[in-house]
């Protein structure tokens, strides 16, 4: 299944994503409603600061006392006192609504974060558990940005959402509030205004939805870029391919300013229009309020109040027109998010998969097709069945299919047609982890994860004793190398192994298929040229991994094709000739003997000369 740079196909079934994110929601329910409260008054201390306006404007520049009844005592506040009363109040709430807006900042953090955290360690192990076609079909960037960057941005959008809605709702209530208390008639122009003011929000939604599809295909391309550069900086440095890196980057980057550009290009006006349409409001309030103040139906002090609030009443308007767009891009975010949770791995253990204890007899191949792309057959109708404790070599021209074959063996990859058995047990049948764990395999090309020596080989088997873990170094023929290395088995070899030369990464991966102890031995062998010396060593290792065991091995040099029980040449995905060395060379123009001819007679006069 090749994932979309964009959006989801679900993305807009809100609905259906809403439902999708609860049970990631509902843990952390509590705090999100105690983050929803500190918002309300958050919200609200806006409309205090400008209601405040009021009595200062009144009774402090006014001069007049305030005079109240309360619990039937009079009361009366002298207009100086009301002088220190207001400014030390403001500071007072300054303090407080601090204090709220720290506690709402960590509660939302928390929140997100623990969400997000959730998301992403589901996510993963998924990720880890698809089918190794999933990673054929998808670039690095894509999966990154898919697996790592989407998950943030819909959980932290979500509560970030709920944080900014309820304090721009009820900062708005508030604000109008202040202003219906001084007057409703300029309350109603003043909310109308604003509510024409917002109409260029709508309107621009779907452009900025389009650009930010493209930025995230663009961005996608940008990380496969950088992986690549890093993963491929040998070849690049061989191939001077510095220039066309950088020319791709250059381009993506471009791409990226450009699409961002057109975007400001095309919605800058709507900041400024707004500010526009609000300043008629405006206009229009200060006419008529000048009018009903000089007609006495209103103090200055409810108009200073009223101007404030309309002033501030803009900032929460404006965060939640642009929620509108925040959201979007949360329920695009959510919907690829979610669209990954509904990926299954295709390789997964039938409902009543047996657990595959021991392995006795034989493994048979029976009328097995392969493809990895519809139509393009792979492997064509193969039959093969390989003894317990025998080895077949695995020879043929390259791109035949011999790598394929043995994939198909651990369920890398499930086959069309025909069937696998393990002991007459087709592998399908068998728990994947047990099957799975009846086989080591030496790669081609083998990977090593960033780490120690020792952590690598130990992935053959996290429970090895040390005298195993010695045995299987000894037995790789590593000792010498990790008794030179300057902390020994606990050396750090970067990431894949890139500090290790091309035969040593191999008896490490040797090793850890020979700490695995499995009855069935894969063996890829790489086809890079190794000098003569570490060939010889590499040899004896995989010859130490062989023994007493059933083999699979795809050979490249006479020696071990030899010494195998049987040969299986693979040519075009068919197996076309099956027999001992001696048997092949029998067949007059048969296609091993031609290969011996063309490639091991030059390697074994060349060992002969050696000899
Ligand atoms: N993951 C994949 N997705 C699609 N096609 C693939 C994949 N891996 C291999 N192929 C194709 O399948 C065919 C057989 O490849 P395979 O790796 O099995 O060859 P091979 O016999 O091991 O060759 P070599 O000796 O060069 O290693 C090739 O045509 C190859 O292009
Ligand atoms: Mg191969």
């Amino acid at each position: 299944m090749k994932l979309s740079n964009t959006q989801a196909e679900n993305s807009f079934k809100y609905g259906w994503l809403l439902s999708r994110v609860w049970p990631y929601i509902k843990p952390y329910l509590f705090r999100i409603f105690l983050g929803f409260m500190i918002a309300i008054p958050l919200g609200l201390l806006d409309g205090v600061t400008a209601f405040a306006l009021k009595p200062y404007m009144d009774y402090v520049i006014g001069g007049k006392s305030l005079d109240f009844t309360l619990f039937h005592h009079e009361f009366s506040i002298s207009s100086l006192q009301m002088s220190f009363i207001l400014p030390i109040g403001v500071v007072l709430f300054a303090g407080f609504q601090g204090v709220l807006r720290y506690l709402n900042s960590y509660i939302s953090t928390w929140t997100s974060q623990r969400i997000t955290n959730d998301i992403k360690i589901d996510l993963f192990h998924r990720l880890v558990h698809m089918h190794p076609q999933f990673f054929d079909e998808n670039t690095s960037g894509v999966i990154i940005q898919r697996y790592m960057s989407d998950p943030g941005t819909a959980s932290a959008g979500i509560v970030d959402q709920i944080k900014t809605i309820t304090t721009s709702v009820f900062g708005a209530l508030g604000l109008i509030a202040v202003m219906l208390y001084s007057s409703w008639q300029l309350a109603v122009i003043g909310v109308v205004v604003l509510c024409v003011a917002f109409v260029p929000v709508a309107l621009i939604r779907k452009r900025i939805k389009a650009a930010s599809n493209k930025n995230m295909v663009i961005s996608g391309n940008i990380t496969t870029n950088i992986n690549e550069t890093y993963s491929g900086n040998k070849v690049m440095a061989a191939y001077q391919l510095c220039d066309r890196q950088e020319k791709d980057f250059t381009k993506q980057t471009w791409d990226s300013f450009n699409v961002n550009m057109s975007l400001t290009k095309r919605s800058a006006w709507m900041s400024p229009l707004m500010y526009l349409i609000a300043s008629f409001g405006i206009a229009t309030v200060l006419g008529y309020g000048t009018y009903l103040i000089n007609s006495g139906m209103m103090t200055a002090g409810s108009f200073a109040s009223f101007v404030t609030s309309l002033l501030l009443l803009y900032k929460p308007v404006k965060t939640l027109g642009n929620t509108l767009t925040s959201i979007q891009n949360l329920f695009v975010a959510l919907g690829r998010v979610f669209e990954l949770f509904d990926l299954k791995s295709e390789i997964v253990d039938k409902k009543d998969a047996i657990e595959l204890k021991s392995f006795n007899n034989n493994i048979r191949f029976e009328n097995v097709n392969f493809e990895y792309i519809p139509e393009h057959p792979v492997l064509k109708n193969l039959n093969l069945t390989v003894p317990k404790n025998q080895t077949l070599a695995i020879v043929g021209n390259s791109g035949g299919g011999k790598s394929t074959l043995v994939n198909l063996l651990p369920r890398f990859y499930d086959i069309q047609s025909g069937s696998i058995k393990i002991d007459d047990i087709d592998i399908r049948d068998l728990k994947l982890d047990s099957l799975r764990k009846n086989i080591s395999m030496v790669f081609q090309d083998n990977f090593l994860y960033s780490g120690t020596i020792r952590e690598n080989i130990m992935m053959g088997n996290p429970n090895a004793t040390e005298e195993e873990l010695r045995k299987a170094i000894e037995s790789a023929h590593l000792e010498e190398m990790v008794a030179d290395l300057p902390n020994g088995l606990d050396t750090y070899i970067g990431e894949r192994g890139t500090t290790l030369s091309g035969g040593q990464r191999q008896r490490v991966a040797i090793a850890r298929a020979m700490l695995r102890n499995a009855p069935i031995v894969i063996l890829d062998e790489a086809t890079s040229a190794l000098d003569n010396e570490s060939e010889a060593i590499v040899q004896k290792a995989m010859d130490n991994l062989m023994i007493n065991r059933t083999v699979f091995i795809i050979a490249h040099r006479l020696s071990t094709i030899k010494n195998a029980d049987r040969i299986a040449v693979i040519n075009e995905g068919e197996l076309v000739e099956l027999g001992t060395h001696e048997e092949l060379m029998q067949i007059q123009d048969g296609h091993y003997r031609t290969l011996y001819e063309m490639q091991f007679k030059k390697q074994e006069s060349q060992m002969m000369t050696a000899i």
